[in-house]
């Protein structure tokens, strides 16, 4: 189960996202917001966030203009690690070097045809496992 969340500035982009994420056969949690009328960002990154951090979901995806908002506020969840990428590679090294449980997304920043392909990458790499990244992600914690 993935966790959503999203802003006005990424409601649109979350829309496609919810499409794309049927269209793979996986499911998901929208925690809001509903429509594209302006809202509180942190309201629905903190939804999304605490449904990864308590398990009811594995992974969680939110997206706000530029990705920064939501990504702020999900790391301030603790055992959260919400890395905001622009880029395929960035998706591909936080899952295998830091096992990121959440992915932000810019919506005014990234196209929405690189941010799925974004989305793809961060849910179907996995964790390295390697000794080294796991160390330093008990540093963080
Ligand atoms: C909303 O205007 C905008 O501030 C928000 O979507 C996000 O970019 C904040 O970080």
């Amino acid at each position: 189960m993935i966790a959503l969340g999203c802003d006005h500035g990424g409601y649109q982009l979350m829309q496609e996202m919810k499409a794309h994420l049927e269209e793979r056969g996986l499911e998901y949690k929208d925690f809001g917001t509903y429509s594209d009328a302006s809202c509180d960002y942190p309201e629905y990154a903190k939804a999304a966030a605490n449904a990864v951090a308590s398990g009811e979901c594995e992974k969680g995806i939110v997206i706000c203009g530029t990705g920064i908002g939501v990504s702020i506020t999900a790391n301030k969840i603790k055992g959260i690690r919400c890395a905001l990428c622009g880029d395929c590679f960035s998706a591909q090294a936080t899952r295998e070097h830091n096992d990121a449980n959440m992915l932000a997304l810019g919506a005014r920043v990234t196209g929405p045809g690189l941010a799925l392909k974004i989305a793809d990458i961060f849910l179907d790499t996995p964790f390295s496992d390697e000794e080294r990244h796991i160390r330093r992600i008990g540093m963080i914690e």
